[in-house]
């Protein structure tokens, strides 16, 4: 099998005396929807926390494109194009969706206040690119703290894509939405990986939408991988059954 884009191995967390992962292996292979499912405090956030070296891990390696990046800081590994969004939406609420937009972009070696001078085309450009797209166009000059949950989850979506990533990682991108956006995220979403090969990492409690959008499915229980299939295989195995409804 090729090698993964992105692989964590033998991962080990702890915080204080909870082991939040213990020894987790996760590989994602370029172009694939991988889901992420567990029980409420299996150690789901802290895995893509780990794997987006957004905290250092006391045991085990990360691999980001055959490279080791266990010891990188979060924006070289987002250089390297890795983007992640996070269970609780970050959006600068004052500001317009299409300056949060402009902002996304500044790690790329521009200083983030030129991004606001209407002389940045290739940045406003790919913004409006984008904000039409994720179909949010229309809320450009309102302020983030305006929209719903569901068209904030659009637009940090689409920040995300600013700088053009391979690979994203979505906590919980789908809580607290209506199912017409669901929709629309997952029609995204299909669009993202069929159209431009983009491979994706999603942690979801809603199993529907992991059934319809992942070709497999990894299952942590107690910081540790439980069960590993295709989305159907999941739904059928006893243990998986028994982790989430504790029969
Ligand atoms: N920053 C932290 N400090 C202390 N404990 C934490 C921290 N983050 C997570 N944990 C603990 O690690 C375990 C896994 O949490 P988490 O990764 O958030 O689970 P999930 O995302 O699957 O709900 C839980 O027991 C949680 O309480
Ligand atoms: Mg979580």
């Amino acid at each position: 099998m090729k090698t993964p884009i992105l692989e964590g191995r033998k991962i080990t967390k702890t915080y204080g005396g909870v082991l939040a992962l213990f020894r987790v292996d996760i590989s994602l292979h370029a172009g694939e929807i991988l889901g992420l499912i567990g029980p409420n405090g299996s150690g789901k956030t802290t895995l893509f926390n780990a794997l987006s070296r957004v905290i250092s891990v006391d045991d085990g390696h990360i691999f980001f494109r055959g490279q080791d990046v266990t010891t990188m800081r979060p924006y070289q590994i987002a250089r390297m194009g890795l983007a992640r969004t996070f269970q609780v939406i970050r959006v600068y609420r004052k500001m317009t969706v299409l300056e949060n937009m402009l902002i996304s972009r500044s790690w790329r070696n521009v200083r983030p206040w030129d991004l606001l001078k209407p002389s940045h085309h290739e940045a406003y450009r790919r913004a409006w690119e984008l904000l039409e797209f994720f179909h949010i166009a229309h809320l450009a000059h309102m302020p983030a703290g305006a929209l719903s949950g569901g068209q904030r989850r659009l637009l940090e979506l689409a920040m995300a894509s600013m700088p053009d990533p391979d690979v994203f990682l979505l906590d919980e991108a789908m809580s607290g939405i209506n199912p017409t956006l669901i929709e629309q995220i997952k029609e995204r979403i299909i669009e993202m990986q069929e159209q431009h090969g983009k491979t994706f990492l999603l942690v979801e409690h809603n199993i529907q939408f992991i059934a319809d959008l992942c070709d497999r499915v990894v299952v942590l229980h107690q910081g540790q991988v439980l069960a590993e299939g295709t989305p159907a295989e999941i739904v059928d195995n006893d243990a998986v059954v028994e982790a989430y409804l504790g029969v």
